[in-house]
């Protein structure tokens, strides 16, 4: 039996290692501690923003820079629908109600269908309180004109950078658009804590807020005084040690995702019928392989599994979940469908070796041959 290759492990090594121990030893078991402040400081820095707040999920940071923008229950909201769960999810929590915009050839949150959204709910009297655009597989969406469409009809923004740490568009770093914006650290992602993630905070002011709303919502007395609802969500000082030992290797865990990335290009340019996802300008966290013709993917996924090699296909929209049934589907065009029914993620772990990657790119390259001879 051949050895597995998995969809996306994390890089974790000896940095790691010392790290998380130091972090033990210094007494800071909580979800406090000096660790905890370096590793937001550093966030801060590498994503262009005032203030940090680090969480346990890229969920919860979500779901507190919804709240901290002022998304309340029965507020509608414009969603990227392809995306992961979390994204509609959060507002679920809120009891905000998911408008999902349609994305574009690219999968990219369609900046003329959110205004079109935007324009037609202030039409009729119904305006959209927030966007909430995502960086699907690490690619920055058009920020530019997101934030100009939300600008016109009074929207907030919330990004869901939840898979684009590291990646950059027009000289700004992911993470930098939007009101706030939210990361994720989970085990699959760019730069992991195991489970974690961020909330990126447009001042002091508002990290403060968020922070309060993580901690319980405890007002700042000596006996335990609360005025409203609020979380436990605050990073563990262990995992942020663990952060920023993966924030110091990230220039290195990027070059390494491009390499896969551009393996995986050469080999679609050389065989027919399939072309990789273009990552534009983004971190090549995850490689996307397209297939021309729709529904070849499930094919594809069985023929890998059987070889070991684990295959996911593109999220499956929001729009088409059984848990958002009887949505609004005004701002639909079929886009994101057709890059679920066309689209297959190929393994893409930082620490892949070349022989395996080379086992990927045969299996694919087999399978398409094996097929177009039928
Ligand atoms: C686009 C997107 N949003 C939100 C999340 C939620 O992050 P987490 O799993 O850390 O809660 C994820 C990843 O898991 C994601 O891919």
């Amino acid at each position: 039996m051949n050895e597995a290759i998995p969809l996306c492990l994390p890089s974790v090594g000896v940095a790691e290692e010392a790290a998380v121990a130091n972090a033990l030893r210094s007494g800071w078991v909580a979800p406090a501690g000096p660790q905890v402040d370096a590793f937001e400081a550093e966030l801060g820095a590498l994503t262009e923003r005032p203030a940090v707040v680090s969480v346990s999920s890229g969920t919860a940071a979500l779901h507190l820079a919804c709240l901290a923008a002022g998304i309340r229950a029965g507020d509608e909201v414009a969603v990227a629908t392809l995306t992961f769960a979390a994204t509609a999810n959060v507002l679920s929590y809120i009891g905000a109600v998911p408008v999902f915009i349609d994305s574009d050839e690219s999968g990219l949150m369609s900046p003329e269908l959110l205004r079109l959204a935007l324009s037609e709910r202030a039409a009729s009297g119904r305006p959209l309180k927030a966007v909430v655009p995502v960086d699907v597989y690490g690619r920055p969406v058009d920020h530019s004109a997101i934030a100009e469409a939300a600008r016109d009809f009074g929207a907030v923004v919330v990004s869901d950078a939840a898979e684009s740490l590291g990646a950059q568009l027009d000289g700004h770093p992911a993470g930098s658009f939007g009101k706030f914006a939210a990361v994720s650290f989970n085990g699959n992602k760019i730069v992991t804590t195991s489970s974690g993630g961020a909330v990126l905070c447009p001042s002091q002011d508002a990290a403060d807020r968020v922070r309060y709303l993580a901690t319980q919502a405890r007002q700042p007395v000596p006996h335990y005084e609360h005025t409203e609802v609020g979380f436990n969500y605050r990073l563990s000082n262990i995992l942020a040690a663990l952060g920023s030992a993966q924030l110091s290797r990230l220039p290195e865990i990027l070059s390494a995702k491009r390499t896969i990335y551009f393996a995986y290009r050469e080999m679609a340019s050389r065989l027919e019928g399939m072309r990789m996802l273009d990552p534009a300008e983004g971190n090549c966290w995850m490689s996307v392989l397209i297939l021309d013709t729709p529904g070849a993917t499930a094919a594809i996924g069985d023929d890998l599994a059987t070889q070991g090699i684990e295959t996911r296909p593109v999220f499956k929209p929001m729009h088409l979940q059984p848990v958002h049934a009887g949505c609004d589907l005004s701002y639909i065009t079929g886009n994101a469908e057709a890059l679920f029914n066309r689209g297959i993620v190929l393994p893409s772990s930082t620490d892949m070796r070349a022989e395996q990657l080379e086992r990927v790119i045969d299996a694919v390259a087999s399978v398409k041959t094996a097929r177009s001879h039928v």
